[in-house]
C-alpha cells in the first residue's frame, strides 16, 4: 500500500453514483488462498448500526459470489476509468470460473488485514461483511422489477459490509 494514503470515512469525498454507477468498480475476495473478482455497478455507501458502510448486490450465478460467501471481508476498487476501461468490461463479462482474469490482467494482488485489493487501483475499500440479505420477489413494491431485472430468477443477494479501510492515491 505504499503509495496509498488512509482516509477517514468522513473526509472521503466521491459521489457514489459517478464512481459506482459511472466508472464502476471491481468487488473481490478470497477462498482458500484463491482471489475472484467481477465488476459492479450497483451499490452505495451510506453508514447503518452505527458503522459506515458499502451494499452491493451480487447474483447467484456469480463466481465472485462462492469467494463473497467463503470470506469474512471483501474489497471494492476504484481505477482510473479511460485507463482501465477493457479491464472493467471483460472482469464484468468474463466469469472466473472460466478461466484466471486477474492474471490474464496481470492485476497485483495486495492485501490489507487478510483482504485482498489490487494495486493499480486509485481507490480501496475494504469492508468486513455485516449482513447478507437475499432479494426476493416477494418483497419488490415495484411490479417491474421483477420481470425487467430477473427474467431467468437470478436474484441478487445484497451484502452490507462494515467499511473497515479507505485507501486512495
Ligand atoms: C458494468 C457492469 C456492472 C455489473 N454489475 C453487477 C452487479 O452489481 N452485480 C452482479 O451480480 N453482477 C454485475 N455485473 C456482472 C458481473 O460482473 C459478471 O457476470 C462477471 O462476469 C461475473 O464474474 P464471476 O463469475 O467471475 O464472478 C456487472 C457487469 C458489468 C459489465
Amino acid at each position: 500500500m505504499s503509495d496509498f494514503r488512509e482516509v477517514q470515512p468522513k473526509d472521503f469525498q466521491i459521489s457514489p453514483f459517478h464512481a459506482i454507477g459511472s466508472d464502476w468498480m471491481l468487488i473481490t475476495a478470497e477462498k482458500e488462498g484463491r482471489v475472484n473478482t467481477m465488476t459492479a455497478s450497483w451499490g452505495g455507501l451510506g453508514v447503518i448500526w452505527g458503522r459506515n458502510a458499502a451494499y452491493v448486490f451480487v447474483r447467484d450465478s456469480r463466481y465472485t459470489k462462492e469467494f463473497m460467501d467463503a470470506s469474512d471481508t471483501f474489497s471494492l476498487t476504484f481505477f482510473d476509468r479511460e485507463k482501465y476501461a477493457d479491464m472493467l468490461a471483460y472482469m464484468g463479462k468474463v466469469s472466473g470460473r472460466d478461466e484466471d482474469k486477474i492474471a490474464r490482467w496481470n492485476l497485483s494482488v495486495e492485501h490489507l488485514d487478510g483482504t485482498p485489493y489490487f494495486g493499480e487501483a486509485k481507490i480501496v475499500i475494504t469492508c468486513r461483511k455485516m449482513c447478507r440479505q437475499p432479494i426476493e420477489p416477494h418483497n419488490f413494491l415495484d411490479p417491474t422489477v421483477d420481470g425487467r431485472f430477473y427474467p431467468t430468477k437470478d436474484y441478487h443477494d445484497m451484502y452490507i459490509g462494515e467499511i473497515t479501510h479507505i485507501l486512495v492515491k
